[in-house]
């Protein structure tokens, strides 16, 4: 078991892997995805059970609508039952949902699930499930960097009023605290745009597993190694 008392406060997952799974059985890339629900509600338990208090799951990326319109419908689709599913559930786990990305692209039946669960479970505080939905971290960082120009252009900010806290606050991410851990599935070594400005000081795990094979003992583990890195933040 890991040490409870070096938990950390963010994880953040690039669940990749589901088309490979789905490969190496012979079946459609949809029953990839379809199987890797069951590891986000494993997983999820999981970092309830070790207080974790974020978790936040890549599941869609702003480069993912270039996908074949048939694999992008199927997963609008999952995550609709997904959303429908998991609403008592979040209820009654007290799972406060919050979603990052650009939301307005979603099919606006999904959007609509999404807000009316976000809003069901504001107050919940056992955990914060912070969906990645049409998300990409250039897109939040240009978003962001317009708000604070339209400020400056209207008069009510100066160049000069911009740092790094001024910066955050107008990210999607703002108020969730920045991941501690981040691990992708399926041995890819890259980030492929995810929370480019939040990861600075992520330390990163990287799962050989497909994200379908991933569960409670991969969660674990992955909670271990993080425990056994020095964290240093540029210091000593
Ligand atoms: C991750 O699995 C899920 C999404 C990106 C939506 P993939 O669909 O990327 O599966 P692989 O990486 O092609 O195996
Ligand atoms: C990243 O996986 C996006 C999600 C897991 C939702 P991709 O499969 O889209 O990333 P690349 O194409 O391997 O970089
Ligand atoms: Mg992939």
């Amino acid at each position: 078991m890991p040490d409870f008392r070096e938990i950390p406060r963010h994880i953040a997952v690039i669940m990749d892997g589901n088309g490979r799974w789905a490969k190496e059985r012979g079946l459609p890339r949809r029953e990839g995805h379809r199987a890797g629900a069951e590891s986000v509600r494993e997983v999820t338990e999981t970092c309830i059970e070790l207080g974790v208090e974020y978790l936040t799951l890549f599941a869609f990326s702003s480069e993912n609508w270039n996908r074949p319109q048939a694999e992008v419908k199927a997963l609008m689709n999952l995550l609709d039952r997904f959303l429908a599913e998991k609403a008592k559930e979040l209820d009654k786990q007290k799972i406060r949902l919050l979603a990052i990305g650009q939301l307005e692209r979603l099919p606006a039946k999904t959007r609509a699930l999404l807000d009316k669960i976000i809003a069901r479970t504001a107050d919940h505080t056992a955990m914060t499930l912070v969906l990645a939905l049409s998300y990409g971290g250039r897109e939040e960082i240009v978003a962001a960097a317009r708000s604070l120009a339209a400020d400056a252009a209207a008069g009510t900010l100066t160049p000069a009023d911009i740092d790094a806290t001024l910066f955050a606050s107008r990210l999607q991410s703002a108020g969730i605290p920045d991941p501690d851990l981040l691990i992708r599935t399926s041995g890819e070594m890259r980030v492929s745009n995810f929370l480019l400005w939040q990861i600075s000081y992520a330390e990163i795990v990287i799962v050989k597993k497909f994200w379908p094979d991933f569960r409670r003992k991969d969660l674990t583990e992955a909670v271990q190694e993080y425990q056994r890195r020095h964290r240093r933040f540029g210091a000593l």
